[in-house]
């Protein structure tokens, strides 16, 4: 496996961000836009909610408490083979949920949408477990990217291609407890 080479952190987060696009304040009210409108579609059924690691994890513990509907939360990991900028497509699963989902309703939870590689590895192998529907919900998405064609069905921002951090996101597994989307500056971030 290859390993990213680790950066130089500067001596503290701020020292980073070149600019915070999402605030506190503006996040929360889209959660709870998000969680409202969920509650809304699975009204009478309920759902089983995958957040999918690491990525998601803030976002998805700030949405369940958001959706009103009776709720089982599962963890589902994986990483790209050659690194997450791998441009290869090809994933592997690290975790896999503890239930069987054979005739539930999924919600697979991501933070960011970028290429559609991740997202469609895994809604294709959730899909072979014949669950009665996957929704894809994410908090932010960069269509320009895409290159699988992946269309979610809920969504927080669509933002431009720009690298961003915070809100559970990460460069390097730095940044995710930022309570904020940020732009990392670029003169820090390698591709
Ligand atoms: P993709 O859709 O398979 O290309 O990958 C999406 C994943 O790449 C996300 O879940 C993130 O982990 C990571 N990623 C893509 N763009 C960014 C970014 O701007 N900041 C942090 N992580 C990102
Ligand atoms: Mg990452």
């Amino acid at each position: 496996m290859t390993t990213t080479p680790s950066f130089e952190l500067p001596e503290s987060y701020a020292d980073c961000i070149s600019e915070e696009l999402i605030g506190e304040d503006e996040i929360a009210r889209t959660v709870s836009r998000m969680g409202e409108e969920i509650s809304r579609d699975y009204a009478d059924e309920g759902l089983v909610a995958v957040s999918v690691l690491k990525g998601s994890t803030v976002f998805a513990a700030d949405l369940i408490r958001r959706i009103t509907v009776p709720l089982q939360l599962e963890f589902m990991g994986e990483s790209k083979y050659g690194g997450s900028d791998s441009p290869t497509g090809v994933v592997r699963i690290t975790k896999d949920l503890d239930i069987p989902i054979e005739g539930r309703d999924i919600l697979l939870i991501e933070c960011l949408i970028d290429t559609g590689f991740s997202l469609n590895y895994l809604y294709r192998n959730l899909q072979l477990r014949e669950p009665k529907s996957i929704r894809i919900c994410t908090f932010l998405d960069k269509p320009a990217r895409r290159i699988i064609s992946l269309k979610p069905d809920y969504v927080g921002y669509e933002i431009p291609d720009r690298f961003v951090v915070g809100y559970g996101l990460d460069y390097q597994n730095h940044f995710r407890n930022l309570p904020f989307i940020a732009v990392l500056k670029p003169e820090l971030y390698k591709e």
